[in-house]
């Protein structure tokens, strides 16, 4: 059976990683120094857990981002292509958003009530997704928490779909795993103590028989899907899978959600507008507010009357819809410049234009050293993974992830100044990426690789 191993030299590829963790703990004396105070009073030594998954021996601490770049703490500078898993998809600090919210940050941050920005935003997003009602959150998870809660209120019906393998944020709901076929509470997930299988149901992905069945017994509300997946690695849909697949869903009455807070790399109108979806709901975080904390849902008219007529009718009270910092007007101005000035077609075309060269760089170094790697491009967001074609669904796409190997590369980047996602093998890149970076990245990888073999 092939594995992602197949043409490599292990034994060498181990003492690469040796040597990089070396050479990263002599580069970086002021980064340890830092992780060493933080780890006195910071739970894992980290402000968040997963800061520690990256594929360094101790955090890299950042002192200053802007555009495709940051500086360390000890000085050295990266062009960054994780870009904050998305978050700064547009580049850190875009000057529009940074004076939007210089700007706002003298006239108040929060007041429970709307600013002037919330009808400019929610009128942009509606022409941008092409749907007509919007609201907010503070971040995509939840969103996706609110978007589940609304639909479930809204049909009445108590379950949800997903797609095996997937990744919405910390959704509780949606952490169900196909395991050798069996629906299965993901491990890793703490504290839970409800039986997540009662109401969630999963299918892998561009299994349409599958999903004709799951949804044929008439008790799902709704359909939570990324068009792409690109949490277990990229997984793209078949042709004609998503045209066949929303007309299951239609036909059994149950509603699509999707959530475009990775695919928005697809265009300013998210993978759904670049390719005739029809989506009652729509989900979109991170990047949104060119990375100030925010996130948006937006619904059909048909759903947005169904979800106001739930509300209505519910005794009043508390809804579990809602925090209260939500579309705060910090974001809200954060949100309108980013849309208005930095989130436009012109900034996709030249992110487009980068990926692809990206894209074909990474694909040449590969059949040079006959690696059997492939690369899958959604827009600006580009992928090598370990097998020669892109995995189909979430249990191919489990089977070819590596994390041993990831870090190996991940740290020889790093060490010669370039950043890239921490889980599997994505990168990004924004506006202000230039050629000379992509090519200078094309051709560290390319050394990786022969180092590898
Ligand atoms: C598709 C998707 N949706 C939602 C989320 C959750 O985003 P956040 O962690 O900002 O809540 C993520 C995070 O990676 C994601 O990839």
């Amino acid at each position: 059976m092939a594995t992602t191993r197949d043409g490599l030299n292990w034994p060498r590829a181990q003492a690469l990683a040796d040597a990089e963790r070396a050479a990263y703990i002599a580069r970086n004396p002021e980064s340890e120094k830092l992780a060493a105070q933080a780890a006195r009073h910071l739970l894992f030594g980290v402000p968040m857990h997963w800061m520690n998954d990256w594929s360094t021996p101790f955090p890299l601490t950042v002192r200053d981002a802007s555009g495709a770049r940051f500086r360390d703490a000890d000085g050295h500078d990266y062009v960054d292509f994780c870009l904050g898993d998305t978050g700064a998809m547009f580049g850190h600090a875009p000057p529009p958003v940074a004076q939007a919210i210089a700007r706002q940050s003298a006239r108040g941050y929060t007041a429970m009530l709307p600013s002037e920005d919330a009808a400019p935003v929610a009128a942009e997003l509606a022409r941008r997704f092409g749907l007509p009602f919007w609201q907010f959150a503070l971040s995509a998870s939840d969103a996706n928490r609110f978007v589940l809660r609304w639909l479930r209120a809204a049909t009445g019906r108590s379950k949800v779909l997903v797609f095996n393998g997937c990744y919405h944020g910390t959704v509780d709901d949606v952490f169900v795993d196909l395991v050798d076929g069996v629906p299965t509470q993901r491990d890793s997930l703490l504290g839970q103590v409800h039986k997540l299988t009662d109401h969630t149901v999963v299918v892998e992905f561009n299994d349409l028989p599958a999903l004709e069945a799951a949804l044929a017994q008439g008790d799902i509300a709704c359909v939570l899907a990324e068009p792409v997946m690109t949490n277990i690695g990229m997984v793209l849909p078949q042709p004609g899978y998503w045209d066949a697949a929303q007309q299951i869903i239609k036909r059994r009455g149950a509603l699509l959600v999707i959530d475009e807070t990775h695919t928005i790399s697809s265009g300013p109108g998210g993978y759904a507008q670049a390719h005739g979806m029809q989506p009652d709901a729509l989900v979109l975080g991170k990047p949104i507010g060119g990375g100030i904390p925010c996130a948006v849902y937006g619904f059909s008219g048909e759903l947005a009357r169904r979800v106001e007529h739930a509300k209505r009718s519910a005794p009043p009270g508390h809804s579990g819809v809602g925090t209260t910092l939500s579309a705060n007007m910090f974001a809200m101005a954060a949100m309108r410049a980013n849309l208005e000035q930095v989130m436009t077609e012109h900034a996709y075309q030249k992110m487009f234009a980068l990926a692809s060269q990206l894209a074909d760089g990474l694909r040449a170094a590969i059949v040079r050293h006959g690696m059997p790697w492939c690369v899958t491009q959604v827009g600006a967001r580009t992928e090598f993974q370990f097998a020669p074609s892109a995995p189909l669904d979430g249990t191919a796409a489990q089977a070819i992830l590596d994390s041993e190997l990831e870090q190996i590369i991940h740290l020889y980047l790093l060490n010669r100044g370039l950043l890239i996602t921490p889980f599997h093998n994505m990168l990004l890149v924004c506006p202000d990426t230039s050629e000379r970076d992509i090519e200078y990245l094309v051709k560290v990888f390319d050394d990786c690789l022969a180092l590898l073999i």
